[in-house]
């Protein structure tokens, strides 16, 4: 079989985490690419990772580069370019700055990645991904957000932590945008199968702590920026794109909320924003629709609301 390729456009924290977690699964031979200004850092990360690979035991080549030339023929491109938030700041205020970034990466991909499925990872999330969509011209089901990914496994961390039980019995997803009116799901989470609402009956939890882990998890990621002062989360973002990368790498199918591109499902036209989807080989391949009650359902449309209004703050910048 052919050796697969991945492209990761900018070598910061996250960057660097891609290139070490899709070296380990062996998922295939990795360009990390960054400006000319950071091309050290991205030369510097890869040959850093190459040379950690005998020690791991992990089969994968590693070069860095500030030209989209080495991007040629990427199989997957993961985007984390643009700038992360800072403490005080929401994601929505880092669009000034990255939707000019996605604007000028997304020309770049387009031209030496015309095949490549892309996983958009920078903040504003649904606007920038939809942004990415638009600017190469790729099919919708070969363009998609990390975001639901993420939001799910903190939420399961959080429900498993407050049922002292492992975190592979929970079942959890989180829906809508990735900002601060994003959806967590209560009703369609399980502990071992079991649901929350039994769970509150047999007397394991109470409503009022599901409902502050709701919260803690729409502030999952301010939790870590207000710790980290310096930046965003990294670890867990990189674990998600790259779940994301393997199940269409290797045909996997595997159910995963993330950002895509609806057309009509949810009631939704034309707009990215976090549903469960199905990942192979063809890229999203099903929009798993589920059933919202009437409070879901005005929770996702304040969320659709807040992700349309981005949509046009970034059309404006970009001149769309
Ligand atoms: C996250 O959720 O960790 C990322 O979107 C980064 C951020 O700014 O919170």
């Amino acid at each position: 079989m052919a050796r697969k390729k991945i492209a990761l456009i900018g070598a910061g924290q996250i960057g660097g985490t891609l290139a070490l977690l899709a070296g380990q699964k062996e998922l295939g031979d990795i360009v990390l690419f960054d400006i000319p200004a950071a091309e050290g850092t991205a030369k510097g990360k890869a040959l850093d990772i190459a040379q950690l690979s005998p020690v791991e035991g992990f089969d994968a080549r590693y070069s860095g580069s500030s030209d989209y030339k080495d991007i040629e023929g990427a199989d997957v491109v993961i985007v984390t370019a643009g700038v992360p938030r800072k403490p005080g700041m929401t994601r929505d205020d880092l669009v000034g700055i990255n939707a000019k970034v996605i604007d000028s990466v997304g020309k770049g991909i387009k031209q030496h990645a015309p095949n490549a499925f892309v996983i958009v990872i920078t903040n504003p999330l649904d606007a920038m991904v939809g942004l990415m969509q638009e600017v190469t011209g790729f099919a919708p089901e070969k363009v998609v957000g990390m975001a639901g990914v993420l939001d799910s496994a903190r939420f399961r961390l959080f429900l498993a932590e407050e049922f002292n039980v492992s975190v592979e019995d929970v079942t959890a997803f989180v829906l809508g945008g990735h900002g601060d009116t994003m959806v967590p799901l209560l009703r369609y989470s399980t502990v071992g199968g079991i649901s929350l609402h039994d769970l509150v009956d047999m007397g394991w939890t109470t409503k009022e702590r599901l409902e502050a882990i709701v919260q803690r998890t729409r502030d999952g990621g301010a939790e870590i920026v207000a710790h980290l002062k310096t930046g965003s989360a990294f670890y867990a973002p990189a674990a998600s794109a790259i779940a994301m990368a393997e199940s269409y790498l290797r045909d996997k199918k595997r159910v995963i909320p993330c950002a895509a591109k609806l057309n009509g499902e949810y009631g939704v036209k034309g707009l990215y924003i976090g549903v469960p989807v199905v990942i192979g080989s063809k890229g999203v391949e099903r929009i798993v629709e589920v059933e919202f009650n009437a409070e879901e359902k005005a929770m996702f449309d304040k969320s659709v609301a807040a992700v349309q209004s981005l949509i046009d703050a970034t059309n404006k910048i970009v001149g769309r």
